[in-house]
């Protein structure tokens, strides 16, 4: 029985940050941003958007009521959770009126846990074929104002239907996976922006990245030439880059050319949105499959890493209708955010919702998101659909 993703989507915040002018109010040059990080655009969190409101909107494109009371888990895989106790899974339950005989879970593990999810999916569908699973990888990626890490924060969540017979990739059951304690990027509870050591978590990656590929093709006997196209955890894109050169001089010249085609594609849409950590590599494999070359049959290879450290690298095939299950329209997406500059970026960064235990109501007046955190009573979050 085939088992992967039926439906993805994607949902960020309305307003976004030019890099370029970013580079400009830092005193940097503008291609250490576009070309040595990979990134042009930013997308800028308003405190009424948070990994509840963001996983509510991406998953809201793949729900409907043909399979509304299908779902039997909810799983939302998150480092950037609003309660340390109750999970995010349950709020986005109720805010899209999903079947209430569902288990909902929050899973934790830095940028790897939306992997996890996955997996625990396609092991539940394996057991209960008749059964869905919607995963949900929401983060909101901060590390200060004029932080070195400050050009690769970002946000947003992508939503996924596990399920039988799959209409966009299925999972081949290959996965090689690994953990390590290594502070390489970590964030202590009482803190809202990440703590990192950035050039080693850079190398960490790549180490895993490579200590992985190698164990996956001695455990499976695939080489390079099996695979069209590879994606990888992108918490800026450079980085994927600098992973697929760890493996690309094993493969000949025209399919070197091919895997870079192909990873070009693979970040066209991370490139203009930044880090969502969990769900990074989930919105690179939606670009490749948006805008690459791959076909029905063909055999991707989907490298996933959480800092602290976990990776974990599988294949999966590509389905015949995979385009049918791609579910946002990114043309219209991008064109709808709102350019802000970074003044405006600074003040919305500072401007969080409070954690005091403070009453505030938000005024929404302006605000064109369809859910949004209204505001806080009795420390307790008030969600709304508007
Ligand atoms: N034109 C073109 N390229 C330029 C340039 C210019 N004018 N100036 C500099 N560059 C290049 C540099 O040569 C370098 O390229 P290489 O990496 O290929 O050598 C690149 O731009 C970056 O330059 P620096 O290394 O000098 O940049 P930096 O010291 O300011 O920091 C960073 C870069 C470490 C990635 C930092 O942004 C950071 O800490 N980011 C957050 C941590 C992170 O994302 N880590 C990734 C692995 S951990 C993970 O994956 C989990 C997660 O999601 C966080």
């Amino acid at each position: 029985m085939k088992i992967g993703i039926d439906q993805i989507a994607f949902a960020t915040s309305d307003k976004y940050l030019d890099l370029t002018e970013l580079a400009h109010a830092r005193d940097t040059d503008p291609n250490k941003f576009l070309i040595g990080i990979g990134q042009s655009e930013q997308a800028v969190i308003t405190k009424t958007q948070n990994i509840v409101t963001l996983g509510a909107s991406a998953a809201a494109q793949i729900i409907n009521d043909s399979n509304r009371d299908m779902i039997d888990m909810i799983l939302v895989a998150t480092e950037s959770g609003i309660d340390n106790s109750k999970s995010a899974a349950v709020y986005i339950q109720k805010l899209l009126k999903l079947n209430r005989y569902a288990r909902t879970l929050e899973l934790k593990q830095a940028c790897y846990a939306g992997t996890a999810g996955l997996m625990f999916a396609r092991d539940f569908v394996a057991s209960h074929p008749e059964k869905q699973v919607l995963v949900i990888a929401a983060d909101v990626a901060r590390y200060g104002i004029n932080t070195p890490g400050e050009v690769t924060q970002g946000g947003g969540a992508v939503a996924m239907l596990v399920k039988a017979n799959p209409q966009v990739i299925s999972f081949n059951d290959d996965n090689v996976y690994m953990s390590d304690d290594v502070m390489d990027f970590w964030r202590p509870i009482y803190r809202s922006e990440a703590l990192v050591d950035g050039h080693f978590s850079a190398n960490i990656y790549q180490d895993f990245f490579k200590e992985l590929w190698d164990r996956y093709r001695s455990t499976t006997g695939h080489a390079i030439n099996d695979f069209k196209a590879f994606a990888f955890h992108l918490p800026f894109t450079k980085m994927g880059l600098k992973g697929l050169r760890e493996i690309l001089p094993e493969a000949t010249e025209d399919q070197q050319a091919a895997l870079l085609a192909e990873f070009e594609a693979s970040r066209v849409y991370n490139r203009r949105v930044g880090n969502l950590y969990t769900g990074s590599l989930y919105l690179s494999l939606i670009s490749l499959l948006a805008n690459g070359s791959v076909q029905a049959g063909d055999r991707i290879g989907l490298f996933s890493y959480g800092s602290g450290a976990e990776g974990e690298f599988y294949s999966a095939t590509v389905e015949a209708n995979f385009k049918h299950g791609l579910q946002t329209d990114f043309n219209a997406l991008f064109a709808k955010r709102t350019q802000v500059s970074v003044a405006e970026y600074e003040e919305i960064f500072a401007d969080k919702a409070p954690n005091d235990g403070q009453n505030v109501m938000f005024d929404l007046t302006n605000d064109p998101n369809r859910f949004v955190l209204a505001g806080i009573q009795d420390e307790k979050h008030v969600y709304k659909q508007q």
